[in-house]
């Protein structure tokens, strides 16, 4: 038998702990909300503690939630990740616990939902805010028996799961609504992550422009001459109110316009403000006189003010105004959106109709242009549902 002073026990200090989550999720930063959000996930990762992940979109929560699973006990199960928000609500129950064969029209056989798919895995629900009240009730005997039943089954199915949910909604704020079950809520909320936005660690935006700059230019196989001071310093300055999300589509998209050339902070201006659509999100540079930066707020203003005329003289030019009842512009564009829903592959499309559908792409691509990709803030300022905005972008085959 070994003496115990000649085992070698290999120690990895936390920190070197910490690094590896960072190596195998690419979950990027120095900061110290960054440090501090790699211990917690350490910590917490190896038990079966349910996990409540909050945060702005576009911050990282999925990237958390993979990293809880890859450093517990079931990373080699799978882990499933639903977008609760995203699938309709009519098939959502069979999505989550599976159907019998006949439950339904179109059930023409049994099938496995997302719980028995992730058995001895971990489930991943995203936007768990959206969750309709009756699936709610099942999700909590789900927690709290670890047990369900398939939509027109009557076998109780038995599962091994670990729950991390995230959410950017003020699920304290949707209990007090009534849209969301306290008893659930606590049951989910037995650990809370919080990860910070963007703003509030700055200080990692180098790493990060770096990181998505080589990774791209990697991929894709461009020459890249990097970004100047300046530029960084610019990039540190703004809001960034759709996250890292917007950072990395801004850092993308930069390279591409620019192709070949030393990005400078005019070259970015250019681009912040297009993706923009928000005048109290607008970047302040600090280096200019007072003045100046005040004759700067006005002009894009005015810009925004300008584009904002120009869609709407669109809606009004191509018709929409007297076909139905007006209310704000938002609804307005809202009810062309409801109207529009034919049967797919309808024969013989009148002319107006066809333009209709082309107005609503190129609205929808303009908007998730402007939300940098964001689905669910394009959905809200497009006045529709997240799930009739993904349906829609299936439709028109738009990324
Ligand atoms: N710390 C990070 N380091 C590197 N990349 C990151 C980091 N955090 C997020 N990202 C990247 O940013 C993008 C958005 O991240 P993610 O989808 O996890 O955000 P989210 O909080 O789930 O957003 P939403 O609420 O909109 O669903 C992804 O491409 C992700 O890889
Ligand atoms: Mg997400």
């Amino acid at each position: 038998m070994a003496k115990a002073e000649n085992v070698v026990v290999k120690e990895i200090s936390p920190p070197e702990r910490w690094r590896e989550v960072q190596r195998e999720v690419g979950i990027i930063g120095n900061s110290e909300s960054i440090r501090q959000l790699l211990e917690t996930i350490d910590q917490i990762a190896p038990t079966d503690i349910s996990v409540l992940i909050t945060g702005e979109s576009g911050t990282g929560k999925e990237l958390v939630a993979k990293a809880i699973h890859l450093r517990s006990r079931r990373r080699d199960h799978p882990l499933i990740t639903v977008n609760s928000g995203a699938i309709p609500e009519g098939i959502l129950e069979s999505e989550l616990f599976g159907h019998e064969k006949g439950s339904f029209t179109g059930a023409v056989g049994p099938r496995k939902g997302y719980f028995e798919l992730a058995d001895k895995g971990s489930i991943f629900l995203d936007e768990i805010g959206d969750l309709p009240l009756t699936i709610q009730v099942k999700l909590l005997r789900v927690l709290e028996e670890r047990e369900f039943m398939r939509v027109g089954g009557t076998t109780v199915h038995k599962v091994d799961v670990r729950f991390i949910t995230a959410t950017n909604k003020d699920l304290e704020a949707e209990v007090r609504k009534g849209n969301f079950r306290e008893d659930l809520y606590y049951r989910l909320n037995a650990m809370h992550i919080h990860v910070p936005s963007l703003r509030e660690r700055k200080e990692d935006i180098p790493i990060l422009v770096k990181k998505f700059a080589q990774d791209f230019c990697r991929e894709n196989h461009i020459e890249f001459a990097g970004f100047t001071d300046g530029a960084m310093h610019y990039l540190q300055q703004y809001h960034w109110p759709g996250n890292i999300r917007e950072l990395r589509n801004l850092v993308e998209k930069v390279i591409v316009l620019e192709r070949g050339n030393l990005i400078t902070e005019y070259n970015i201006q250019k681009y912040l403000k297009l993706t923009d659509h928000d005048n109290k999100h607008l970047p302040v540079p600090l280096n200019k006189p007072k003045e100046e930066l005040e004759r700067e707020f006005l002009l894009r203003a005015l810009l925004e003010i300008k584009t904002e005329i120009a869609q709407l003289r669109e809606l009004i030019l191509t018709g929409m105004r007297p076909q139905y009842h007006l209310g704000p512009w938002r609804e307005e564009v809202h009810t062309i959106y409801t109207e529009e829903q034919q049967p797919e592959g309808e024969p013989e499309k009148s002319k107006s109709s066809s333009s209709v559908a082309e107005m609503e792409k190129k609205l929808i691509q303009e908007t998730l242009m402007k939300t940098g990709g964001n689905k669910r803030k394009a959905a809200k300022l497009l006045g529709l549902s997240e799930r009739t905005l993904y349906r829609k972008i299936n439709k028109y085959g738009l990324r």
